[in-house]
């Protein structure tokens, strides 16, 4: 695990959208997994700068995010398919047809999560990962808890992760449940990258740090994978 801490939010944004960036210079038909919330923001905004200036950025790549709410329609601005269209999609030359999130509102959720893994694996699996830190150590919507082998399912969110994540809902319709890609299915990416900024981390970095395995503590499973790059604002 190879750490690198930066003196702001303005600069993990940079470092995050450089690694991106060369990914998918260096191949144009890379399959990018991506996470969702306050910390990536920053570099989806320089990723869509420099693709501003660039002819066929995002033709060729291929993304799956990380996780979607259960039972939020996908135009609701709380829903992470509204996010990515936001703060990415709506702004690079991504073929909507490459760009999935799973489908929160699918009538069998069970069925979505099995036909999620299976766009992943029909793509070749995940060359580059990029995550985000939960306060509990939480990674996509992997509570802790999660065996380090979970495939991509339904999963119920803690109080806290409900709580940290209320901005987008008037209180009392948070949502209860998501769909998340397993931990499973993020150790065999190729490559990772764990984005960590923002209030309230500092316990959860000194966790990782520690470098003890544990499933009650989600992010330590990244010691398990042989190409995870920490960035961490201090
Ligand atoms: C949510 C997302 C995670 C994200 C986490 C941290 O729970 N499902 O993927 O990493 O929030 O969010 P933030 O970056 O807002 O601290």
């Amino acid at each position: 695990m190879i750490w690198e801490t930066v003196d702001s939010p303005e600069a993990l944004s940079a470092r995050g959208a450089d690694i991106l960036l060369t990914a998918i210079r260096e191949n144009p038909r890379a399959v990018l997994g991506l996470p969702t919330g306050r910390t990536p923001i920053g570099m989806y905004d320089r990723v869509v700068q420099e693709c501003s200036r660039e002819y066929r950025c995002f033709t060729g790549v291929t993304t799956f995010n990380l996780d979607e709410y259960a039972g939020v329609q996908r135009d609701h601005p709380g829903s992470y398919f509204a996010y990515m269209k936001q703060h990415l999609f709506n702004h690079v030359d991504i073929d909507p047809a490459n760009a999935h999130i799973p489908d929160g509102m699918a009538s069998d959720l069970a069925a979505e999560c099995i036909r999620y893994e299976g766009e992943i694996r029909d793509a070749g699996g995940l060359d580059l990962t990029f995550l985000g830190l939960g306060r509990n150590g939480h990674i996509g919507f992997n509570e802790p808890g999660t065996p380090f082998d979970a495939r991509t399912r339904v999963v119920e969110l803690t109080q806290s992760t409900r709580h940290a994540n209320a901005d987008l809902f008037p209180e009392g319709h948070v949502p209860t449940h998501a769909i998340t890609m397993g931990i499973g299915t993020i150790l065999e990416s190729r490559a990772i990258v764990l984005l960590v900024a923002g209030r309230g981390k500092e316990e959860a970095v000194e966790r990782l740090r520690s470098g003890v395995v544990d499933e009650a503590f989600p992010a330590s499973a990244l010691w398990k994978h042989g190409d995870v790059r920490v960035l961490v604002v201090v």
